[in-house]
């Protein structure tokens, strides 16, 4: 018998990918699934980005494994100008997507690797696929933001090292998925001095920065460049998650880190393939109609996911308004006693309840490393036809200085969140008999 290799946990299909595939299922059955449980975006490829990558299908050969220079200048530049990224202390490196990034940045970097909870479901087991430990930092949630408190941060560290372990590198992921909250600026430049005094390595999943509802976004390499690493994309503010751009920012003062990243590229990808790496170029030029897309994609994400937090916090539910990305994660233990006289003691019990019965999907909080009784779930506020909500909002913008995306809007262009609200308050009523 041929025998896989054993390693500390049994890999799974990554739970995104696996509540999508069974969402998938469950339509092709005639079921009406409102589908919170997978975040993408929902808008189409820009015009500009479409042609670019038309007019370069001649692109065939390999590019550099760190990328193609005129791409990698490109992204320097815009970091530079829009983020106020200070470029000289940085090498960058073009990846198959951040997840990669992530991954060979866990690799390259010895030692244990700190996870603030709720952190994204991929971070915990590419470490372990690597061998390392997830030493797990608790946060706290409300409507200014994921709080990372320094002091615990150093405790955190210090009790792992007294534990034997070796903590080395800090995964900070800002506007976060699952929460959709940032790290407020003064917690960030906080945690930055204690990375450095303790020489831990920042990655900085900076993947939704430009997801900002409030359209600014300051990057954690500011307070602390020689300590961050910075991975971010295409995927998310641009809807391209298929093109699978991921840009990494190396810091040039950890000597032979981006020759180690570039070695374990070219063993891992070899590179990017060449036409989606020049079309990408266009991406980082800073053209107007890009930008103008992009603050309307985020405005839409904001509408949508204000909405439903709104709508969750008039049930009595806790769920702090997001400040980015398309998520948002509630706490459903103001009813835990109600939940519970209906078998509902666990996230995993409430996500599966509100699937069987509700035909919502949603993804439980035990999957971003929460624990398995907090009754959290992550709601992604995506499922609406992104092309025609984008088109009447660019319309609106055009005709109308004064526009106000309201409710309406929502009934009409995003039918399904607007539904999601009306089965949240169902399945609270039908708990609780008190709504
Ligand atoms: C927080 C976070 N980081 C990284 C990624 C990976 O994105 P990609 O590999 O498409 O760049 C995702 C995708 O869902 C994400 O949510």
């Amino acid at each position: 018998m041929i025998a896989l290799t054993k390693t500390e946990t049994e890999f799974e299909l990554s739970p995104t990918l696996a509540i999508n595939e069974l969402v998938v299922k469950k339509r092709a059955e005639g079921k009406e699934i409102l589908h919170m449980g997978f975040g993408e975006s929902p808008f189409p490829v820009p015009h500009r980005l479409a042609e670019a990558l038309k007019n370069n299908t001649h692109h065939k050969q390999y590019l550099p494994t760190a990328g193609l220079p005129e791409l990698r200048e490109a992204v320097a530049s815009y970091y530079a100008e829009k983020v106020g990224v200070d470029t000289s202390a940085y090498d960058v490196l073009i990846a198959p997507g951040s997840k990669l990034i992530i991954y060979s940045l866990q690799m390259a970097v010895d030692g244990d690797f700190i996870m603030p909870v709720p952190s994204w479901v991929s971070y915990a087991p590419q470490a372990k696929m690597l061998g390392r430990n997830v030493i797990k930092m608790p946060t706290t949630l409300d409507d200014d933001g994921m709080h990372l408190n320094a002091d615990t941060l150093r405790t955190v560290i210090k009790d792992a090292r007294e534990a034997g372990l070796k903590p080395s590198k800090i995964l900070l992921n800002y506007p976060s998925n699952p929460t959709g909250l940032s790290i407020p600026d003064h917690e960030l430049e906080a945690i930055a001095r204690v990375c450095e005094e303790e020489d831990i390595l920042i990655i900085s999943d900076e993947i939704y920065g430009f997801v900002n509802h409030q359209r600014s976004y300051q990057s954690i390499s500011r307070f602390a460049p020689n300590h961050t690493a910075i991975s971010s994309g295409l995927s998310k503010h641009l809807s391209l998650g298929g093109w699978r751009i991921g840009i990494c920012f190396i810091p040039k003062a950890i000597d032979g880190m981006f020759s180690r990243m570039t070695n374990i590229a070219s063993e891992l990808w070899s590179c990017v393939p060449a036409p989606i790496q020049v079309a990408a170029i266009e991406a980082y030029k800073g053209h107007a109609d890009i930008e103008e897309h992009v603050a309307a994609c985020s405005e839409l994400h904001s509408h949508m996911n204000r909405y439903i937090s709104d709508e969750l916090k008039a049930l009595g539910i806790k769920a702090p308004t997001p400040q980015g990305a398309f998520y948002n994660y509630p706490d459903f233990e103001e009813h835990r006693d109600a939940l519970k006289n209906v078998g509902v003691e666990t996230s995993k019990d409430l996500a599966q309840v509100l699937l069987e019965k509700y035909e919502i999907s949603s993804l439980p909080g035990v999957a971003f490393g929460a624990d398995a009784n907090q009754l959290t779930l992550r709601l992604s506020g995506c499922d609406y036809d992104g092309a025609a909500a984008l088109a009447q909002l660019m319309s609106l913008r055009r005709e109308n200085h004064a526009y106000a995306l309201d409710e309406d809007f929502i009934k009409q262009y995003a039918p399904r969140v607007y539904k999601a609200g009306q089965v949240f308050k169902r399945f609270i009523n039908d708990t609780t008999g008190s709504i």
